[in-house]
């Protein structure tokens, strides 16, 4: 069957995905793409400036469903935030005791960086908050932030005892003087703690097992908190007064770029420029790994924007070696995570994930979707406690594709599709709008013989 090409005039309009999207191997796949702004620099610059002293621009901003859930959020607690263009937003910091009440219950949506940063941050402001999401969101773990959030003296609970949402927080004073060792490498834990250290009265000092990004350090120390970083341990030391708000230029998101970046060297006749992508070292395990694999991916003009490296990338067809990736890098990937595994399925040798049991707790049990998209497309992969191991050498064969109400693994199919024989159809397709809303518009120009066509 030939697909219908669904030309560009008629194309529908921006963001409104339909459901189901089909997608086919173009013949080439060449030209630039400037990605969206940083999810995680973009909740931290919002929530961050909304608890300062002045107003501060946001540039570059990501525009999507989970920042729109922080945006919203803080609004609720009284913070005025103005957009100024498409892409810059005013944010006309309160000081954290110019925030009030929410009225409402704070409707986080699928964003877990939203719930767990604004209940470290409100675990330190006096008065009752309650946070929910969607069905996702209440189904992730919370007891990594009720635990450690209580040794500093927290009210919070959370139903199924303390570990689920809706949390509860009864903001007041917190403990100074504690140091915490997190169970799990997760900036949004420490992040979390590091907002409750803000209202603490002394230092606060967290211990991870290995370093997760480390955006809210680099920000809160630009905006004058004391933070003193020595291997996994920070420790924060509240400034007297507010945080001062500071302009942020937000760089384009790596783990957005990821898709281009494994899109291009697995596809056999490709070349993409990537523009403006962060290369913070927490954030860049991916290209590490896929040069490991044999990638060849070049940075161009590389600078420093809003206090982050960032460079244009080249991305060049190539052909990998399996690899094992473990230990220290797996935080510094966890969202490249599938797109790796996909990357192992089309190389040379076997690819073994490892240590990645977070996997199994972020937008869906990624372990157990990753594979399942996997072996629709005919690879063979065995699904471990804490990770993957997928053959190499496959050929993929376009296939269905469930998005799990995962925005990572709606782009996973997509890829995949731009890789494979015949047609993949992803379900659920319209999950982009998590941390892409722009992403099939992308494609399609991108892939400019690729068939993309509504189901
Ligand atoms: C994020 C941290 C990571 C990541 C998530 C965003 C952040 O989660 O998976 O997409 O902005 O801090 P964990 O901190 O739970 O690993």
């Amino acid at each position: 069957m030939t697909p219908d090409v669904v030309p560009p005039e008629t194309m529908p309009p921006e963001k409104i995905v339909p459901e189901t999207m089909t997608v086919v191997r173009p013949q080439r796949l060449r030209g630039s793409v400037r990605v969206p702004g940083d999810k995680s620099i973009t909740h931290r610059a919002l929530i961050f400036n909304a608890i300062a002293e002045g107003d501060a621009r946001v540039e570059g901003f990501l525009d999507a469903a989970d920042t729109r859930s922080t945006l919203e959020a803080l609004r609720s607690l009284g913070v005025a935030i103005e957009q100024l263009a498409p892409d810059q937003l005013l944010v006309h910091g309160r000081g954290r005791a110019g925030l009030s009440e929410p009225a409402d219950v704070l409707d986080c949506g699928n964003s877990g960086t939203t719930i767990r940063l604004l209940s470290g941050l409100l675990a330190g402001v006096p008065f009752l908050s309650v946070l929910s999401g969607d069905a996702s969101l209440r189904g992730r773990p919370m007891g990594r932030i009720v635990e450690p959030l209580r040794t500093l003296g927290a009210r919070i609970s959370a139903r199924a005892a303390g570990t689920l949402p809706p949390l509860v927080v009864e903001g007041g004073a917190l403990a100074g003087g504690q140091r915490i060792a997190t169970a799990v490498a997760s900036a949004q834990v420490k992040s979390a703690l590091l907002l409750a250290g803000l209202a603490a009265d002394g230092p606060t000092t967290v211990v991870e097992p290995a370093r997760s990004r480390d955006h809210s350090e680099r920000m809160l120390g630009a905006m004058g908190a004391g933070i003193v970083i020595e291997g996994q341990t920070v420790t924060l030391t509240p400034p007297d007064g507010d945080l001062v708000a500071v302009g942020v230029r937000v760089p384009g998101d790596i783990s957005t770029a990821a898709a281009w970046i494994v899109a291009a060297t697995l596809h056999p006749d490709a070349e993409l420029l990537l523009e403006g992508v962060g290369l913070n070292p927490t954030r860049s395990g991916l290209i590490e790994v896929l040069r490991a694999m044999g990638a060849e991916i070049e940075e161009l003009e590389a600078r420093t924007v809003g206090g982050e490296p960032v460079a244009d990338l080249r991305v060049r067809s190539a052909s990998l070696v399996g690899t094992r990736i473990s230990g220290e890098v797996v935080p510094r990937a966890i969202d490249e995570l599938p797109l790796l595994a996909l990357a192992g399925a089309l190389a040379e040798g076997e690819t073994v994930i490892a240590d990645a049991a977070e996997l199994r707790v972020k937008e869906s049990d990624r372990v157990a979707t990753t594979a399942a998209v996997l072996r629709a497309l005919g690879v063979e992969v065995e699904e471990r406690t804490d990770g993957l191991v997928v053959a190499g050498g496959a050929r993929l064969r376009g296939a269905a594709i469930e998005a799990a109400g995962d925005h990572r693994l709606a782009m996973l199919g997509a890829v995949a599709g731009l890789l494979a024989d015949g047609e993949t159809v992803v379900a659920g397709a319209g999950a982009v709008a998590v941390s892409y809303p722009d992403f099939w518009t992308d494609l399609r120009r991108l892939g400019a013989t690729a068939a993309v066509v509504r189901g």
